[in-house]
């Protein structure tokens, strides 16, 4: 099968794409033909050598898709070949054929499109759980989102303002701004003003997944206040002192993915939960950016920079 791979970390220069071996069928798992994939910021980490990665050479990345199964193994039970299925902690996914374990497989309703489940999945279900799971705000309290009109912070945007919650966010140009507005913030920042020197002490929560914004996140959360940290889009956050937290009664959260899906049946309710919102248009997904899977160099450089807003797709 082809495969975008690299066997060095590095730049997105490392990527490249060409013929690996097909995945092999286990009695309990699927192989999958994947129609889209999805491009996450983790994939970057894994790409530099800086976060928990599958070992395995040449390594491929990856970890989200959907797309037709083509086999079943002989204990599968609730799947069968022709079925499309999501995916979204499953490694090696960018490559026309993954190995899927049925425990991971996330059935989608018809009336969702291919292109919605794979925009939506693994950043929709992390919205969810960093807003429902984690935050768990009230109407009329007041956040604010660094990187809002990301993948995440789009989609968590929308949720929130669907609770009643008041959304302030950061973003890096105007045109994300714009964005920002249209998936329901109250005031969206500019990266580079000096906007939160007049917000110390402010928020009742703060989601930072941009990570070298923590000492910030920090000083902008109010008394009593949590802030949410849950990625490194901008690089490593500095160490944090408890003891500062204590002394202004902040507290600090985190959380990956992978530890709210914990088994089956969580999974597909979480999944659920998320499509009923895109069916009730709650959540009315960004139109995603589309690469083909032998241009991932490109489409890593784009997430990188910043030159897309909203969700990267590869299609193999
Ligand atoms: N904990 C989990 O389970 C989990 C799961 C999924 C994702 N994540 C994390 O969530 C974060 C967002 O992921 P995503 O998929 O939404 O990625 P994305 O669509 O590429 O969004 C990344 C955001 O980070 C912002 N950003 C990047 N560099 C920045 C910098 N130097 N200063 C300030 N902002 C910066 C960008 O802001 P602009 O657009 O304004 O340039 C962009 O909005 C990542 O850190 C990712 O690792 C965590």
């Amino acid at each position: 099968m082809k495969a975008g791979y690299f066997t060095e970390f590095g730049g997105p220069e490392v990527l490249q794409y060409g013929t690996v071996a097909d995945p092999k069928l286990t009695t309990t798992g699927l192989i999958v033909k994947t129609q889209y994939i999805g491009l996450n910021y983790a994939d970057i980490y894994r790409r530099r050598g800086t976060y928990h990665l599958e070992k395995q050479t040449p390594y491929i990345d990856g970890y989200e898709g959907i797309g037709e199964v083509v086999a079943c193994g002989t204990a599968v039970q609730h799947v069968k070949e022709g079925d499309r299925v999501l995916f979204v902690d499953v490694p090696f996914a960018n490559a026309e054929l993954v190995a899927v374990p049925e425990a991971r497989a996330i059935h989608v309703p018809a009336a969702i499109s291919d292109q919605v489940a794979a925009t939506i999945g693994l950043q929709g279900l992390t919205a969810d759980f960093l807003a429902h799971d984690l935050a768990q705000n009230r109407a009329g309290d007041r956040v604010l989102i660094h990187g809002i009109s990301g993948g995440v912070g789009n989609l968590l945007t929308q949720l929130l303002t669907a609770d009643g919650v008041s959304v302030d966010g950061v973003a890096s140009t105007t045109a994300k701004q714009q964005l920002a507005y249209a998936a329901g913030a109250h005031e969206v920042f500019l990266r580079h003003s000096d906007w939160a020197a007049t917000h110390t002490n402010y928020f009742d929560t703060v989601f930072d997944g941009v990570g070298s914004t923590l000492p910030v996140s920090l000083a902008i959360t109010r008394r009593r206040g949590r802030i949410v940290f849950y990625g490194m889009a901008g690089g490593n956050p500095p160490k944090v002192d408890p003891i500062d937290l204590m002394s202004g009664s902040k507290s600090l959260m985190t959380g990956d993915l992978w530890d709210f899906l914990t088994d089956e049946t969580i999974r597909q309710a979480r999944a659920d939960r998320l499509f009923k919102a895109v069916l009730r248009q709650t959540i009315v997904p960004t139109t995603p950016t589309i690469y083909p899977l032998s241009a991932i160099s490109a489409a890593h450089t784009a997430l990188e920079q910043g030159q897309v807003a909203g969700k990267i797709l590869l299609a193999p």
